[in-house]
C-alpha cells in the first residue's frame, strides 16, 4: 500500500460512483491505495448478503446521503446506499466492532485501508485523536457534513503531522507600552524655577557671592584712597568785564550762577561806586533772588530781605551782605577776587578794595 492519502473529495467520488473509479481515481489506480475500496465493493455481499439485493435503488448523490450511510453502519447502508459503499460500512463494523461515528474517523479508516482492511480502520482513528475531536464536537453541535469535512481538515492542519498533538497558538508578544515623549511644558517651567530658587539659596552660594562682593568693595576702596582728594572749585579771582558794562543804580545777576557774586552800580553817602556782593543768606546760607520791582533782595529760605546796598531790613538774617574784593584791571577790566571779604559791621566797607568808584 503506499503512502499517499486520497483526499476526501476522491473518496465521496469513489462512493457516489459506486465503484467506478473517477479520473482522480484512475489516476492513482496505478497504486495499490484505492485498491481497498476497489475490493471492498465484491466482498460486501458475502459478509452482508441480507443488505446486498436491497441496495439496488438510486445511489445517494449528497455527501449528507454518503455520510449518513457510512455513520448508519451495514443496516441504514443497505437501504440507500451503493455497493461498494454499504459493503464498505458494513465490512467495518463486522470485522473491528462499531461504525466509526466522525467525519475525520471515516475517511481516516478508509484511507487507512477501506473495507479490505477492517482492523486498520479503528487504527487509524486512534492514530488520530486530536483530529477527530473537534469534529465530533461539531457534530454535536449540529453542524453539516460538508462543516465537519472542513473542521477535520481544520483540525488535521493545525494538528503536528508527527505526534499527532494539536499545536499551539503562537504566543502573542505583548511588546512594553511605548512610553510616552513628555513635552516642555508649565511643570518642566516649575521644575527648572525650583532648582534655580534651590540653587540659589544654597549657603555655598551665598558664601561665595558674599566674598566675591567684599573683594569687589575693597579693591574699589582702594583705588580711590590711591587718588588724591582735589577740590574743583572756580577761581577767586575773575574779570568782569569794563565798568562802563554795568550802568548806574542797576543790578547785574551775570554772575550769579557761575561766580556767586552780584555785581551793583550804586551811590552810597553821595559816592557811586562799583562793588561785589556775595549771593550767600547771611542767615542761613541760602541763597537770596534780586526782585527788580521791589528793589531788593530776598531769601526765599526764611523771608530775609535785603536792600541794594545789602544792609539787611527784614527777616532773621542778623547782619548786611558781604562783599567781594573788587579793583580795576591794567586792561581796565574789573576783577574780582572771592578770596577777599568786607563785612559792613566790622566797618571793612570803607576798605578801597571793597569797592570801584565811578
Ligand atoms: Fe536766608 Fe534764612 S537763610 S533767611
Amino acid at each position: 500500500m503506499s503512502d499517499k492519502k486520497l483526499s476526501t473529495e476522491d473518496i465521496l467520488a469513489q462512493i457516489r460512483g459506486g465503484g467506478a473509479p473517477t479520473p482522480a481515481s484512475d489516476a492513482a489506480e496505478d497504486s495499490p491505495a484505492p485498491a481497498p475500496v476497489e475490493e471492498a465493493a465484491p466482498e460486501a455481499p458475502a459478509t452482508a448478503s441480507a443488505p446486498a439485493p436491497a441496495a439496488s435503488g438510486p445511489a445517494p448523490t449528497s455527501t449528507t446521503d454518503i455520510m449518513a450511510a457510512i455513520r448508519g453502519g451495514g443496516g441504514g447502508a443497505a437501504a440507500g446506499a451503493p455497493p461498494a459503499a454499504a459493503a464498505a460500512a458494513a465490512a467495518a463494523p463486522a470485522a473491528s466492532g462499531p461504525a466509526p461515528s466522525g467525519t475525520a474517523n471515516i475517511l481516516a479508516s478508509i484511507r487507512g485501508g477501506g473495507a479490505g482492511a477492517p482492523a486498520a480502520a479503528p487504527a487509524a482513528a486512534a492514530a488520530k485523536p486530536k483530529a477527530a475531536a473537534p469534529v465530533d464536537t461539531a457534530k454535536a453541535a449540529g453542524m453539516s457534513a460538508a462543516e465537519m469535512i472542513k473542521a477535520a481538515r481544520a483540525g488535521v492542519a493545525r494538528s503536528n503531522p508527527e505526534t499527532g498533538a494539536p499545536e499551539q497558538p503562537p504566543k502573542k508578544v505583548v511588546l512594553p507600552a511605548k512610553p510616552l515623549k513628555k513635552k516642555a511644558g508649565a511643570s518642566d517651567r516649575r521644575e527648572f524655577l525650583a532648582g534655580a530658587i534651590g540653587v540659589l539659596l544654597s549657603p555655598v552660594v551665598w558664601a561665595w557671592g558674599s566674598l566675591v562682593a567684599a573683594t569687589t568693595a575693597s579693591g574699589l576702596a582702594m583705588a580711590r584712597f590711591m587718588m588724591p582728594n582735589v577740590l574743583v572749585e572756580p577761581p577767586t579771582k575773575f574779570k568782569i568785564g569794563p565798568p562802563t558794562d554795568y550802568g548806574a543804580g542797576t543790578v547785574s545777576t551775570k554772575w550769579k550762577a557761575q561766580f556767586g557774586v552780584w555785581i551793583v552800580n550804586d551811590e552810597i553817602d553821595g559816592q557811586q561806586m562799583i562793588y561785589a556782593l556775595s549771593t550767600v543768606c547771611t542767615h542761613l546760607g541760602c541763597t537770596p533772588n534780586w526782585l527788580e520791582g521791589e528793589q531788593k533782595f530776598k531769601c526765599p529760605c526764611h523771608g530775609s530781605g535785603f536792600y541794594k546796598t545789602g544792609i539787611n531790613f527784614e527777616g532773621p538774617a542778623p547782619r548786611p551782605l558781604e562783599r567781594h574784593g573788587i579793583s580795576l584791571a591794567a586792561d581796565g577790566m574789573l576783577e574780582v577776587d572771592k578770596s577777599v571779604k568786607f563785612q559792613r559791621e566790622l566797618g571793612q566797607w570803607d576798605i578801597a578794595a571793597s569797592f570801584v568808584p565811578v
